[in-house]
């Protein structure tokens, strides 16, 4: 079984295409460690590379569409349809060497998610979503897990920022959560892969402060269309506006919500 829709095969080129540069420059980044200068500039280019190429391949098949990049902010055009972009989703990790990192690309069409690719270019891993069409990793459907007690449970989380408003909010949370799983939180570095893990069952549930839209935009489909639920910290639908997200297997957002309470 696979996706293929006009608009999933127009993202799975764009991305196909941006994550040859991303490969090419990750392998620079080794040489990069060890130079005084490091590899931060290099990062940035890289980053602003990736973007480009995405916007044009999508431009170029949907010229008429909106823009909204990490990078460049936004490109504002036909507002019913626009494309939601994170070039390197684990900024942190590709500039330390750590092979793990997304490329993300979700399409808005009014006001709603409904189709989202997350690429893991180094394990060549491509999870995609339609909407009604379900979600799929490599061409293979995938579901989230079924545990139904958290305690049991693999958990994700991220941040807090060093510059963030809510720093002891974040470790208060991580306190509560860590009191009620046996297997240590995760922290992987990549909010759309934490996403896509949900998605295809790896993790069971992950929950973050302060994300931006292109973080999430593509894993929300993915998580929805592969049973799971996507909510705020409250279990409401408010998860872009307050900026936290909880994303869960169809069993443990209730529990989840009360240890966020
Ligand atoms: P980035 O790599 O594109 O910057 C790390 O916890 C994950 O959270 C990454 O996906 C990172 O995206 C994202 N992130 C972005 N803004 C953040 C913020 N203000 N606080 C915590 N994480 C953030
Ligand atoms: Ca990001």
């Amino acid at each position: 079984m696979k996706l293929s829709s006009a608009n999933i095969n127009v993202m799975v080129k764009a991305c196909r295409k941006a994550s040859k540069t991303l490969i090419r420059d990750f392998g620079e980044i080794e040489n990069l460690q060890v130079s005084i200068k490091g590899p931060g500039d290099f990062v940035t280019a890289s980053d602003k590379k990736v973007e480009k190429i995405l916007i044009d391949e999508l431009q170029k098949a949907r010229p008429n569409y909106s823009i909204l990049s990490e990078e460049i902010g936004k490109i504002n055009n036909d507002e019913s349809s626009k494309w939601i972009i994170d070039p390197i989703d684990g900024t942190a990790n590709f500039l330390h060497g750590i092979p793990h990192f997304a490329i993300s690309i979700g399409l808005e069409q009014d006001g709603e998610i409904i189709c989202g690719i997350i690429y893991d270019p180094i394990k060549d891993e491509m999870f995609i979503a339609e909407k009604g069409n379900g979600a799929y990793l490599n061409n293979q459907r995938i579901r989230v897990s079924s545990r139904s007690n958290l305690k049991n449970c693999i958990i994700f989380t991220g941040g807090p920022k060093k510059e963030s408003q809510n720093i002891e909010l974040s470790l208060k949370e991580y306190n509560n959560f860590s009191s009620k799983v046996l297997i240590p939180i995760r922290k992987l570095g990549s909010a759309a892969l934490d996403m896509a893990y949900v998605a295809a069952g790896r993790c069971d549930g992950f929950w973050q402060r302060n994300l931006n839209y292109w973080d999430i935009a593509a894993g929300i489909i993915l998580v929805k269309e592969s049973g799971g639920f996507v909510t705020d910290f409250r279990g409401e639908n408010k998860y872009i506006e307050n900026k936290t997200i909880l994303v869960t297997n169809s069993k443990i957002n209730n529990e989840m919500i009360e240890v966020l309470k």
